[in-house]
Order: C-alpha cells, then sequence, then structure tokens
C-alpha cells in the first residue's frame, strides 16, 4: 500500500467524494439493466446539483444509472440495485430516495442532490461528512454516501433527532460492515448533541 494512503486519507476521499471501489456486483447488474432497451433516446436536462445537465436518457434508466454512467457521479454507489441496501440514496427535492428505483424521466422538474452537491461551494465537508470521519464510521466505505444523504435529509426536517428517530431515519441504508452505531453517533454529532 502507498504510505501516503493512510486510512484516515482514504475516509476523507470517501466522505468528500463517495469515492470507493464500485462492486463487480453493482455494475453487472446496472448493466443488464440497461440491456435491451430499444426506445430512442430523449435530451432532458436534470438539475443535479444546482447545475442544469443535457443528458440522453433512456425511457426505462434510472436515476443512478445516469448519475454515474451518463453524468461520470460516480459518489453514488449501486449496491443492490433494487431498493433494498441505500447505497444509491440521493436527495430529491429535499427528501432521501433510492435512487436505483427511480426513473430519470420522473425527476426532469425536480432538484437532485448526489454526495458530490453536499459539500459547500467552498469545498468545505457538511457537518454529516465531518462528524462521519470523527466517528470513524466509514470502514469499507462502500454504503458511505448513502448513509450521508439520509443523514443531510433527517437533519434538514429535524435539526436534533434522538438516537432512536436517527436510527429509524437510517434504517434504509444497510452497511454490511456492521458500523451502524458509528453512524448514529455521526448523526447524533452533526446535530451538536456529542462533544
Ligand atoms: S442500490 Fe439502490 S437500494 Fe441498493
Ligand atoms: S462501511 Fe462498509 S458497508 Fe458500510
Amino acid at each position: 500500500m502507498n504510505p501516503q494512503l493512510t486510512r484516515r486519507r482514504f475516509i476523507k476521499g470517501v466522505i468528500f467524494s463517495g469515492a470507493a471501489a464500485t462492486t463487480g456486483t453493482g455494475l453487472y447488474f446496472a448493466a443488464n439493466a440497461q440491456s435491451g432497451q430499444s426506445g430512442a433516446e430523449r435530451l432532458i436536462t436534470l438539475n443535479i446539483n444546482g447545475r442544469n445537465r443535457p443528458v440522453d436518457v433512456l425511457p426505462s434508466e434510472t436515476l443512478a444509472y445516469t448519475l454515474r454512467y451518463k453524468l461520470d457521479l460516480t459518489g453514488t454507489k449501486i449496491g443492490c440495485n433494487r431498493g433494498e441496501c441505500g447505497a444509491c440514496t440521493v436527495l430529491i427535492d429535499g427528501v432521501a430516495n433510492y435512487s436505483c428505483s427511480v426513473l430519470t424521466h420522473n425527476v426532469k422538474n425536480k432538484a437532485v442532490i448526489s454526495i458530490e452537491g453536499v459539500k459547500a461551494a467552498d469545498g468545505t465537508l457538511h457537518a454529516v461528512q465531518a462528524a462521519f470521519i470523527a466517528e470513524n464510521a466509514p470502514q469499507c466505505g462502500f454504503c458511505t454516501p448513502g448513509q450521508v444523504m439520509s443523514a443531510v435529509a433527517l437533519l434538514n426536517r429535524n435539526p436534533r433527532p434522538t438516537k432512536q428517530e436517527a436510527r429509524e431515519a437510517m434504517s434504509g441504508n444497510l452497511c454490511r460492515c456492521g458500523a451502524y452505531e458509528h453512524y448514529l453517533n455521526g448523526v447524533l454529532r452533526a446535530s451538536g448533541q456529542l462533544a
């Protein structure tokens, strides 16, 4: 391993951009989901992270696929690709959604925020991102972008959730590394309830 690539630097990279290795499974399902479709491509404009992005989108294309493979926003992960794991979570008009289960054509007039759009314009991490680092929440990091998005959505509507409220709000985000307590403590830290 490159000695410069410490664990903490790796975690910061994950938190910042959602950069983590894509599983072969995710690519397999995503590729299959797009195969065999014969509909004509259509140029639409999406509002992603505050920018209007023109993109050709097939009628049955999912938002997760568009983000990753058309717009190069690879921070959004595809794990199960069928609405079970939460790795693909993004905000649509401020609400956390599984982007693998949303058709891109259905968000044409909505504001989409992906993990790349969470930090401030000057690069300052969101409080949730900083808190997850402080709590050493990311282990492999694959679930982390989705965890961040769900936590951001929660704190936007409930700035000081109880631990139980946080647990319920984050229950749609699975973590195969089992770092649930770390993520929950991160939510509490981001809301100012942990020193
Ligand atoms: S990839 Fe969307 S819920 Fe698992
Ligand atoms: S940190 Fe590995 S899946 Fe959650």
